[in-house]
């Protein structure tokens, strides 16, 4: 097993998004909006922010030509965009046999392609999981229903002592959030695990085999950090609400993967303006004409 230095990236936009239907008969889950966005913009973001710019987006074969409308091969984001059809959503630990060629001897980053991420201290965090590319980071958020989730329990010293997948009780009020750091031998770990009762192949058997090496990091998301798994009505909106609270009141976008590129140097100010010119969105073009001007702002 070898680990080349560059971790690569996948979101996982599969599934069949059936608790959100009739909104998903047409449209991919990934798709809908979360206020001024394509829900796929935050997650994309995510691993942008964690510096990673090699990037699979797993989905369904009808799906394909929607997303290379929004996204195409992401150069205008100064990235590298990928697309791999799942015949069927068998579960998340499929996403490393589906992307078995693109991760190739890479350590690799899975995002959901409904987890919506967001708050202070974030982009720290994201960046410690990343360079640690012989460790394996996953991040946990104190949560009121923890059943909805994986779950991991820790022992007295702080150290995980149990993961499981939705449990009918929770010791534990600790969920696992959609974002797994791994390095390369999650290909063959993925290839070992068994269907669970509900027919899944679960992240949570990946999980458990790094755990039982006493090879997982639990890095917790703290208070002033905000978590959504937008997969369900209420969540949907509540995600969207909570976007547009910190936009309007702050000036600044969520989630804007133009944006973050632009800030990281990836792509130059004209570059940035083509796209704000490209969108037809006068107020987004506006916005960005304002982000050029003031360079003083490097929040991102
Ligand atoms: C999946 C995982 C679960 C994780 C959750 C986070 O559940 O199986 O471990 O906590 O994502 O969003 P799903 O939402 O696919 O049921």
């Amino acid at each position: 097993m070898k680990n080349s230095a560059l971790r690569k990236g996948i979101i996982l936009a599969g599934g069949n998004g059936s608790r959100l239907a009739p909104l998903t008969l047409g449209v991919s889950k990934q798709l809908l909006p979360v206020f001024d966005k394509p829900m796929i913009h935050y997650p994309l973001s995510i691993l942008m922010l964690s510096d990673i710019k090699e990037i699979l987006i797993i989905l369904k074969e009808k799906d394909i030509n929607a997303y290379k409308n929004l996204l195409g091969d992401g150069k205008q984001f100064g990235i590298d965009i990928k697309y791999s059809i799942q015949k069927n959503p068998d579960g998340l630990a499929q996403s490393f046999l589906v992307g078995e060629n693109f991760i190739d001897n890479s350590p690799v980053a899975l995002i959901l392609g409904d987890n919506l991420y967001h708050g202070s201290g974030l982009v720290k965090q994201l960046k410690r999981a990343n360079k640690q590319t012989d460790k394996n980071t996953i991040f946990a958020y104190r949560v009121n229903d923890p059943e909805r989730y994986g779950i991991v329990e820790f022992n007295k010293k702080g150290e995980p002592s149990k993961i499981q997948e939705k449990p009918t009780y929770s010791k534990s009020s600790y969920a696992i959030t959609g974002l797994y750091f791994f390095d390369n031998s999650v290909v063959e770990k993925a290839k070992k695990v068994k269907p669970s009762k509900r027919g899944e192949l679960e992240i949570t058997s990946i999980l458990n085999m790094y755990l039982k090496e006493k090879n997982l990091d639990i890095e917790i998301l703290g208070r002033g950090i905000a978590w959504f798994d937008t997969g369900t009505f209420d969540a949907l909106h509540q995600a969207g609400s909570y976007i547009r609270t910190i936009e309007n009141r702050q000036g600044l976008k969520i989630g804007c993967p133009e944006e973050i590129s632009w800030r990281k140097g990836w792509i130059s100010d004209k570059e940035f303006l083509e796209i704000g010119y490209k969108l037809g969105n006068d107020d987004y073009l506006e916005y960005v004409k304002r982000l050029i001007e003031d360079k003083t702002q490097d929040i991102i």
